[in-house]
């Protein structure tokens, strides 16, 4: 099923208005920062722009209003907004965070936000499909914290395809689980992983068992050959969103670099959780860097970085990769996966690049290049919608950005 929920306002519109106000084409600094020039250090340097010249102050990691919902979903929030509070910190997508809830005593309602779609790097909405899983997921997940139990029926109305999910709440005995704990703990980990620690087999069952969602199935790449086909397949589909002008423009228009705009929009990928070291994240916060350092960057990264030290690559997948519930699904059995990592001490990153660039060729009839080199890789006749990288963490992983509850509730 394809509903017909055609965005109402674009990302390259979007763009084209901040470019208005003179702002977008320097702010892509952080992500991709590591492209960042020997030059532009030097320029830091000679400004005196350490990190501890800015930390402490209104740019420390974390801090401020736009961080203040990932202190609001504590076990303590016994109503049905609390709830809400816990959607508002699912992963999601360039963390566009394309929700809106209806809250009733016994009732949440979730509606997608089509107006903060992705663009050319989402052209058919699979992501934001999946954003709207994670977040259904974590209301189910702290139900239970507020004495609910929650039963989700998916694309309720047929008249509303963005109306995603209706979730019943009935009484139960409250319970706080290990998994609702760690939805204000859980964050994407862009660092390099731990080379030392393999994941064992043993442990990659127990994840896959976590995966019980309907038409989803989960497929690890754990074999040398396996991460080297991923990996470079990965790579490539980099380079391709690199050379696309309309993909790097629509994924531009989700980076955040100034402090006032991080802590007005409350979204999008800032420089925090980038995986860089801190003196880089210092300089991008006042260093303005190309568009092409930035994607330089991204793709070293990538390439240098987040591949070479996955434990393994993962995949979910589905029959039908245009289908709202499927992926709705999809979503639902990545956050509880990504619960579940971060109850066991592991770190996981999405890497959609491949998806990406399947939905560009998709949309645009180009040829299916990144459709059959990743069909190749799975069972016949499923499709992976979501793909990412795992392993034991290095660094400390970040927070993003989040519009608080009251920001995302329909009166
Ligand atoms: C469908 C989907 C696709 C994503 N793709 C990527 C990706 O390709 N690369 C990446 O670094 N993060 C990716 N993410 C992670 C989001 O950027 C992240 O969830 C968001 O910025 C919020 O940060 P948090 O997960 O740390 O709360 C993806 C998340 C979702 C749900």
């Amino acid at each position: 099923m394809t509903p017909d929920r055609t965005p109402t306002k674009s990302r390259h519109d979007q763009k084209e208005q901040d470019d208005q106000k003179g702002r977008t084409s320097t702010r892509r600094s952080f992500l991709k920062v590591a492209g960042i020039s020997v030059g532009t250090l030097a320029i830091a340097g000679a400004a005196g722009l350490t990190w501890r010249a800015v930390d402490g102050g209104v740019f420390a990691s974390g801090t401020g209003e736009a961080f203040a919902a990932w202190a609001e979903a504590g076990p303590d929030a016994h109503d049905a907004l609390g709830l809400v509070r816990a959607a508002v910190l699912a992963a999601n997508a360039h963390n566009a965070q394309p929700w809106q809830f209806r809250v009733a005593d016994n009732r949440i309602d979730v509606f997608a936000d089509t107006t903060r779609n992705l663009g050319t790097m989402d052209p058919l909405l699979r992501e934001m499909d999946v954003s709207l899983g994670c977040a259904i997921e974590n209301i189910v997940v702290a139900a239970p914290v507020n004495g609910k139990t929650a039963t989700v029926t998916l694309l309720p109305d047929p008249a509303d395809p963005t109306h995603v999910a209706r979730i019943d709440l009935q009484a139960a005995e409250a319970s706080v689980s290990p998994l609702f704990t760690a939805i204000t703990g859980r964050h994407t980990d862009r660092n390099g992983y731990d080379l030392t620690r393999p994941v064992g087999a043993a442990e990659l069952a127990l994840l896959s068992a976590a995966v019980d969602a309907p038409e989803t199935e989960l497929v690890w790449f754990t074999t040398p050959a396996e991460k080297d086909a991923f990996g470079a397949l990965t790579v490539r589909a980099t380079e391709a969103i690199i050379a696309d002008p309309q993909q790097v423009a629509d994924d531009a228009a989700w980076y955040r670099t100034d402090w006032h705009e991080v802590q007005s929009k409350k979204d999008g990928i800032t420089i925090d959780p980038s995986g860089q070291s801190e003196f880089i994240r210092a300089v991008s916060k006042v260093i303005p860097v190309s568009t092409a350092q930035n994607n330089a960057g991204w793709l070293a990264g990538t390439r240098d970085s987040q591949i070479p030290t996955a434990a393994a690559f993962g995949a979910l997948l589905v029959r039908d990769p245009l289908d709202t519930g499927q992926r709705l699904s999809v979503g639902r059995a990545w956050q509880r996966l990504h619960l579940s990592m971060t109850v066991d001490g592991l770190r996981a990153q999405p890497l959609c690049q491949i998806p990406e660039r399947i939905d560009r060729e998709r949309s645009t009839g180009l040829n299916p290049d990144f459709s059959d080199a990743l069909a190749a890789l799975l069972p016949a006749g499923r499709h992976a919608i979501m793909t990412f990288r795992i392993g034991y963490p290095t660094g400390e992983a970040l927070p993003s950005p989040r519009r608080p509850a009251r920001e995302v509730v329909l009166s």
